[in-house]
């Protein structure tokens, strides 16, 4: 017999389930609403792409990126790459023909199964793929040779070359391309800007999305493997004889709309206590980001000694995100550390400037903070984060920023992009946490019935009642009218309609209020003006 097994969600994933999965789509409503008032379309794209999409928009050597992606070779073959993976391990005794023998035999099979795949377009026909093959075949003939008394005449040391080549060769075969589950959706939507097109279509293209994401973080409260993100971007193609200079105020009037946006969607659901902070941290050139960097780093090598491990690491692979840490004994030496509003070229500081003007005449409070650097590469000069209460340690509900060029980087033309996402877990926290997130009353009305006449009753009126668009709970068998009402008041309904005999003969229901128990007669009109009236309008 099987051994039992008790399956539970993975480590950082875990079950939405009702009554909280009713606030989510609360949320996720409210989202789709608001973002419409402000001209957004929805996208969904796929949940896995291209590793090289993540790596190439990302940055490798992002958390994200180097560590935190759940990446997998796309491909069928799984038990050819059990047979790779033999091979792999495999080390023949050259003293035994017999091993050796064996060892030819599993990879000229493997030889001629890894051809045939390609030949039939399970595998990829690529060059690289066609060497490694190759190979594999002349070290499989040369081991094969040396193998027979006549011929025989391989030193060891030759042997062992050839074993060398072909776990070489074997480690090269690509099955298949490596994809990646969607960290983030800002590459995706690049992606899909160019796939379709849009640069013909009416500008700036201002999308959102929502659904699940997926970091190997390490799980804690607020921070899930799997975690969900609301999302929206701005992409507007720089057409011929414009960008530069000129397009200053409008691109930073397209920053603060989409800020203010994130704002009213909060202000909307009634989250307090959210506090955005906003930084600019420039364009890659000698006279802005790159240049401050150069000083950072010389700043941050004069007081090395006195950081940790993880900051010491930071100042080779990308300095900016030693301004990120959280480590206690950092802080005090952090602050003294040259700040990049002082090093931000002409342009990018009259943007950020009138980023902040822009911000102001909509009437959205921010703090700047010059150490909002943000993790992911792709962002030049505005970037934002907003923070929520109730959440600990992992405060940051939202999280966005500029990146003019990612398009052009992924192969696509010039274009300027702007954008956030929300952490929708983190959102759902601290609502529920404020008191915010107070789910409806389970069902509006629970149809109590006894007799067979009363069930004929009891279906017609459930059925009506759902028409209507109330939540309706029918029970399937007869009830004690005492065991039904129990029900009723456990499943959080509103009105028990008890039907029985009487009810039935006369066309007037009992309908008990379960809040105060009180309880009246009335004809099924009667109770729908009530319906409409107490819950519709609550
Ligand atoms: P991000 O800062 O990496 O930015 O993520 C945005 C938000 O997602 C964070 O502020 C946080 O609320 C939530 N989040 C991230 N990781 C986790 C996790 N492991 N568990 C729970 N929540 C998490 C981006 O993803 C960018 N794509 C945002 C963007 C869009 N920038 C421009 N456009």
């Amino acid at each position: 017999m099987a051994e039992k097994r008790k399956f539970q969600a993975i480590k950082g994933t875990r079950d939405l389930l009702p009554p909280d999965t009713e606030l989510w789509n609360r949320v996720e409503a409210t989202a789709r609403e608001v973002f419409g008032t402000f001209g957004f379309g929805e996208i969904r794209p796929p949940i896995f792409e291209p590793t090289e999409l993540f790596a190439r928009s990302i940055g490798a050597d992002t958390d994200v990126v180097s560590k935190e992606m759940y990446s997998f070779p796309d491909h069928g073959l799984w038990s050819l790459e059990g047979v790779r993976t033999d091979i792999l391990l495999r080390s023949p005794d050259w003293s035994d023909p017999y091993s050796v023998k064996i060892f030819t035999r599993i990879i000229d099979s493997f030889i001629d199964r890894t051809s045939a795949a390609m030949l039939q377009g399970e595998m990829p026909k690529t060059t690289d793929n066609e060497r490694a093959i190759e190979q594999l075949r002349a070290a499989s003939v040369r081991v094969s040779t040396a193998m027979v008394p006549q011929t025989a005449g391989l030193s060891e040391a030759a042997l062992s070359l050839c074993l060398e080549h072909i776990h070489n060769a074997a480690a090269l075969l690509k099955f298949g391309d490596l994809v990646t589950l969607r960290p983030e959706a800002t590459a995706s939507v690049c992606r899909a800007y160019i796939e379709h097109g849009m640069h013909a279509w009416p500008q700036p293209v201002k999308l959102y999305y929502m659904g699940p994401m997926f970091r190997r973080e390490r799980p804690q409260k607020g921070r899930y493997r799997q975690f969900y993100q609301i999302g929206a971007e701005v992409l507007e193609t720089v057409q011929p004889g414009q960008g530069g200079a000129k397009d200053i105020p409008k691109d930073a009037a397209v920053d603060a709309e989409v800020i203010e946006m994130v704002m009213t969607f909060f202000a909307r659901l009634g989250l307090e206590g959210a506090q955005l902070e906003i930084n600019s941290i420039g364009h890659a050139a000698e006279n802005c980001r790159r240049g401050y960097v150069q000083k950072l780093k010389a700043a941050l090598e004069q007081v090395k000694d006195r950081l940790g491990p993880d900051s010491q690491r930071r100042i080779e692979t990308n300095p900016l995100r030693v301004l990120d840490s959280k480590v206690e004994s950092e802080q005090a030496i952090i602050a003294g550390l040259p700040k990049i509003a002082d090093h931000l070229c002409d342009d990018c500081a009259k943007q950020y400037a009138e980023v902040k003007r822009q911000l102001d005449l909509r009437g959205v409070n921010y703090a700047e903070n010059w150490r909002l650097v943000r993790g992911l590469d792709y962002y030049m000069r505005t970037t934002f984060e907003i923070t929520a209460k109730g959440l600990g340690s992992q405060n940051a509900v939202c999280g966005g920023g500029r990146y003019d060029g990612l398009v052009e980087l992924l192969g696509g033309l010039p274009t300027k992009g702007i954008g956030f996402a929300i952490g929708e877990d983190r959102l759902i926290l601290s609502l529920q946490e404020a008191g915010k997130g107070e789910a409806a009353a389970g069902r509006d009305v629970f149809v109590a019935w006894m007799g067979e006449k009363a069930q004929a009753t009891a279906i017609g009126a459930a059925q009506r009642l759902r028409a209507a668009g109330y939540r309706v709970e029918l029970p399937p068998a007869e009830q004690k009218f005492g065991k039904a009402l129990g029900q009723a008041d456990k499943l959080g309904a509103r009105y028990a309609v008890i039907l029985g005999e009487d009810e039935v003969a006369t066309g007037q229901w009992t309908v008990k209020t379960l809040a105060d128990g009180s309880q009246q007669k009335m004809s099924e009109a009667e109770f729908l003006e009530r319906l409409k009236r107490e819950v519709k309008e609550s």
